[in-house]
């Protein structure tokens, strides 16, 4: 269905984190094609840059953050804070594009994150949908997370990581999703009304698909009554994405141009996960041990307290040289649609995740915090899209796992599903598609407020 254009607005709220803006742009995006206004209140932390989409209207809050909060190293505390400091000045905001009576505003799309924005929405009797950028099987686990305190995982104890969860699997107590942050207690907060303000919602959307995590979004259905739409993966519908807050290094394009076809393993850990110098070093040796081609994201702020690259460990540079190539951030949707690469070890932030089966690349998984731990336990136990690292970062069992994945039969199996489910992907996307039926019905759903 095509909403008639101009008479219908939409206003999306993004959380201004790399792997939050971009699938709530494209959102936009596709939105915007199908004949909406699009209005988007952003930060002025990490404001998107306006210039890219002409065709929405950008309106900038203060965000009330001094500079020494920036840092994404605690996102329990951030995010706490935005939520706190946006109160008043996302109210205004929004209370003059309502006060606009040239235009009808059918709801308020805020990422899940934004858990005070429901209270707004109800004060001035706008429907409110919520946009979960990550994946269901994640959103279940974070649900989970009072009964797997009451039941005594929580927090976790050394012992116990590799038990499974009986009630939740195939988690194991080390992949239940939690933040590493001083107050602890504020992270239940956060969670907590996250969850209180998407039931009270008026629809909640997944950047997933049916075909997926069909099990998953029939539980989430039970758990949650209120319409619930699966439209991904949303990056599909456009060529590489242009929400990056970063410059993208094209350089690793012609680097890889000059490669063997899938002899790559495209390393990149998303733009917050944070390592010490140690792990820096296991990630290096793991490489250079593996003997195979490598392109390797190292992104300023990826090594706590140093400057990256001068602490790469001695000898490693002369050990990879003409095999590895790093930049410190990638046009990461084209490598991946590159033929030279053969794997992608990932931190399975769900973008990263989706994009590499997008491209039917199989992966390699370390994740650091949070949904991470859930999606590489999913691709690894029940998707098999791939392998996960089981040792945290340890170069012997990153040698080991990249030669499984790039060199044996064990990994051109693990490739023939990802290239399967990127088909899947494509069908699912077509008209009459399960997320193409998806979007559709959204669409009629915020016709009829
Ligand atoms: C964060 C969380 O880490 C993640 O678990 C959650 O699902 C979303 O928020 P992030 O760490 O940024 O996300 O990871 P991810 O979700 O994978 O998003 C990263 C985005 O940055 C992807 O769209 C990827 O294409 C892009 N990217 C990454 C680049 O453009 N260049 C790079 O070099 C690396």
């Amino acid at each position: 269905m095509q909403a008639k254009k101009g008479r219908h607005r939409l206003v999306l709220f993004p959380v201004p984190l790399q792997g939050h803006i971009n699938p709530m742009i494209h959102l936009a995006s596709i939105l915007h094609l199908k004949g909406f206004s699009i209005s988007i209140i952003h930060t002025q932390f990490n404001s998107p840059d306006h210039s890219k989409y002409p065709n929405f209207a950008f309106h900038s809050i203060p965000d009330g953050l001094l500079e020494h909060q920036f840092s994404t190293s605690d996102l329990a505390a951030l995010v706490t804070r935005l939520n706190l400091n946006c109160i008043r000045p996302f109210r205004e905001c929004l209370a003059s594009l309502l006060s606009d009576n040239e235009e009808h505003v059918a709801s308020l799309i805020t990422d899940s994150i934004w858990h005070f924005t429901q209270d707004v929405a109800d004060s001035f009797k706008l429907p409110r949908i919520v946009f979960r950028t990550t994946s269901v099987c994640s959103f279940l686990a974070f649900h989970a997370l009072p009964h797997f305190r009451e039941k005594g995982y929580l927090p976790k104890q050394d012992s116990q990581l590799e038990a499974r969860v009986g009630e939740f699997p195939p988690l194991k107590v080390k992949d239940i999703p939690v933040i590493k942050t001083r107050f602890p207690e504020s992270l239940d907060r956060i969670i907590s009304l996250m969850m209180e303000g998407t039931k009270a919602a008026s629809g909640l959307i997944f950047n997933t698909f049916k075909e997926l995590e069909d099990n998953e979004l029939m539980k989430i259905g039970q758990e949650f009554c209120i319409p619930i739409f699966a439209v991904g993966p949303l990056h599909k519908y456009f060529p590489a994405s242009s929400s990056s807050l970063l410059r993208q290094d094209q350089s690793a394009i012609i680097w890889l141009d000059k490669q063997a076809p899938k002899s790559v393993i495209y390393v990149s850990f998303g733009s917050i996960a944070e390592m010490d110098e140690t792990q820096l070093s296991e990630v290096a040796w793991g490489l250079a041990n593996s003997r195979q081609p490598f392109l390797w994201v190292i992104r300023p702020g990826l090594v706590q307290n140093s400057e990256e690259l001068a602490r790469l460990p001695n000898g490693f540079l002369e050990a990879v040289e003409g095999r590895g190539y790093i930049v410190e951030w990638a046009p990461q949707q084209e490598v991946l649609a590159h033929p030279a690469i053969g794997g992608f070890w990932t931190h399975s932030g769900w973008n990263s995740t989706l994009e590499s089966i997008c491209e039917g690349v199989p992966m390699i998984c370390s994740p650091f915090f949070g949904d991470q731990m859930v999606n590489s336990r999913f691709v690894n136990d029940v998707w098999k899209l791939g392998l996960q690292l089981e040792k945290g970062l340890d170069r012997e069992e990153i040698e080991m796992l990249i030669r499984r994945l790039m060199t044996e039969k064990e990994g051109e199996e693990i490739r023939d599903r990802v290239m399967s489910l990127k088909d899947t992907i494509n069908s699912c996307l077509e008209q009459g598609g399960s997320s193409n039926q998806s979007l559709e019905s959204f669409i009629d759903y915020i016709l009829s407020f």
